[in-house]
C-alpha cells in the first residue's frame, strides 16, 4: 500500500508524549521530530486511527511537499508541481492557512493566495475544467515557511483533536483536554492506582483519566474534516471507529475521585463525566480542599490550583497551597502532579523540592507540571 507521510501537531513540550504514543500505536517509523512537530511515516488507512486514537496531540495532516522557496514564482511553481488531485476533489471547497517566521517571503496573506492559486492551477489542468466549484467536502491546505523552506501540509483533522464533545458545562477556565490527558500519560498513575483531583473544576483530567483506564478512544464522540473526503475509503473509518469500540474495557473499576469548593462544578463533572462514557468511573463530592483528608497510604494527586488570568490573584491561592500542603505532609506515599503558571508554588509547598519540573503550556500561558515523587517511585520519568 502507498506511503504517505503524516504530520502530528503538538502543544510545544509535548513531542515526546506524542511520539510515544504513535509509538504504543505501532507507529515505529518515525521521520523526524521538532518543535511541536512529528513527521512519521504511515498509510492512508492510518488516517482515522491516529485521529480517533491521539491524546495529546493538536491535529494531524499530510505533509505534501517541502522545498525552498526564495521568490513567488519558486512557490507557485513547487506547488503546482504537488498532486493535490490525489486528495481534492474536482468540486473541493479549497481554504489556505499560512505562518511564515524568519523568510524571505514574510507575506503571509499573498503566500496564502498563491498557494490557492497554484493548487487551482493544477486542478483544473488535472480535471480538465476552467473553474472550481467548491461546493463539496472541505480541504484546509497550510503553507508554513520557516528559514526559506516552505512546508505544504493538508489537516485531516478539522476542529483540534482536544475537541471531544464531552464537555457541554465548564467552569472559567478549563484545561484543554488533550493538556489534562498528558498530564495524566506524564504521571505515575496506572489504571489500577487510586487518583484524585482536589480542585478538579469541569473534571478534564480524571474524564481522561478514566478513558485511559478504559482504553477508550478519545475521539470516539466526534467527526473530522476528512472522514468527507473520497480519497479515504469509508470502510477505514468504520473499521477503525469498531476496532477503537471492540478496544474498550469494560472489566476494570477505577479508583479515581474529584473535589472542588464549587458546588456547580461538581454538577458539571457527573454532566461530562457521563457524556464521556465514564460516568461511573470518577466519583465526585464538593469539598473545601483543607478539608480533604487522604485515609489511604499510597496515591497520586494530579491537579491544576487556579492561578493568573481571570481565576485568582496570587493571595487568593496561598491557602489552598498550605492545605496542599498540610494533605500531603506526613503522607510519603502520595505523589503530587501539579500544573501551574505561578512559579512561587515550589516556596509553600514544603514537604520537598519538586523532582522535577517540566515546561509546559496551557495555551499560551508557560506553566511549570511540578512532580513530588512518592518514596516509593523509581526517580526517573520521561
Ligand atoms: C483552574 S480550576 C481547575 C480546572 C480543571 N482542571 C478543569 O480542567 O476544569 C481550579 C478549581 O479549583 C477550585 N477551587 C478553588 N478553591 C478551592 C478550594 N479551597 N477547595 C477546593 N476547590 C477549590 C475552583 O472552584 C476551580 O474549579
Amino acid at each position: 500500500m502507498k506511503k504517505i507521510v503524516l504530520i502530528a501537531v503538538m502543544t510545544f513540550g509535548l513531542e515526546s508524549i506524542v511520539r510515544k504514543e504513535l509509538e504504543d500505536l505501532g507507529y515505529k517509523k518515525i521521520i523526524s521530530v521538532s518543535d511541536g512537530r512529528i513527521e512519521f511515516e504511515a498509510e492512508v488507512k492510518d488516517i482515522p486511527i491516529v485521529n480517533l486514537w491521539l491524546r495529546t496531540a493538536d491535529r494531524v495532516v499530510i505533509k505534501m511537499a517541502e522545498f525552498k522557496a526564495l521568490d513567488f514564482d519558486q512557490l507557485f511553481d513547487n506547488i503546482k508541481s504537488i498532486p493535490w488531485e490525489e486528495w481534492i476533489t474536482k468540486d473541493g471547497k479549497i481554504t489556505v492557512n499560512g505562518k511564515s517566521v524568519k523568510s524571505v517571503l514574510e507575506s503571509v496573506r499573498s503566500n496564502q493566495s498563491i498557494t490557492k492559486k497554484a493548487i487551482i492551477e493544477r486542478l483544473k489542468a488535472k480535471y480538465n475544467i476552467d473553474w472550481l466549484e467548491e461546493t463539496g467536502p472541505e480541504f484546509e491546505a497550510q503553507v508554513s515557511i520557516y528559514k526559506d523552506m516552505a512546508l505544504l501540509t493538508l489537516d485531516t483533522t478539522g476542529f483540534g483533536l482536544h475537541r471531544r464533545n464531552y464537555r457541554t458545562s465548564t467552569g472559567e477556565v478549563p484545561l484543554r483536554e488533550n493538556l489534562a490527558a498528558a498530564l495524566v500519560l506524564l504521571s505515575f498513575w496506572k489504571k489500577d492506582r487510586l487518583l484524585i483531583d482536589p480542585l478538579c473544576g469541569s473534571g478534564t483530567i480524571l474524564i481522561e483519566a478514566a478513558m485511559i483506564a478504559r482504553n477508550i478512544a478519545p475521539g470516539l464522540n466526534r467527526d473530522f474534516a476528512s472522514e468527507q473526503w473520497p480519497g479515504i475509503p469509508i470502510k477505514y473509518w468504520t473499521d477503525a471507529r469498531d476496532a477503537a469500540l471492540n478496544a474498550i474495557d469494560k472489566t476494570i473499576k477505577p479508583r479515581i475521585f474529584g473535589y472542588d469548593i464549587d458546588p456547580q462544578r461538581i454538577k458539571d463533572c457527573k454532566i461530562n463525566t457521563k457524556n464521556a462514557g465514564v460516568g461511573n468511573d470518577v466519583i465526585y463530592q464538593q469539598k473545601d480542599i483543607k478539608d480533604l483528608i487522604l485515609e489511604e497510604t499510597q496515591g497520586i494527586i494530579i491537579s491544576n490550583p487556579p492561578y493568573g488570568i481571570k481565576l485568582s490573584t496570587a493571595k487568593e491561592v496561598l491557602p489552598i497551597y498550605s492545605a496542599l500542603d498540610e494533605l500531603l505532609k506526613n503522607k510519603p506515599g502520595w505523589s503530587l502532579f501539579l500544573l501551574t503558571a505561578d512559579k512561587n508554588f515550589p516556596n509553600h509547598f514544603k514537604r520537598a523540592r519538586p523532582d522535577k519540573i517540566r515546561k509546559l503550556y496551557n495555551g499560551t500561558i508557560e506553566a511549570g507540571y511540578y512532580q513530588y515523587y512518592s518514596e516509593k517511585e523509581p526517580k526517573q520519568l520521561q
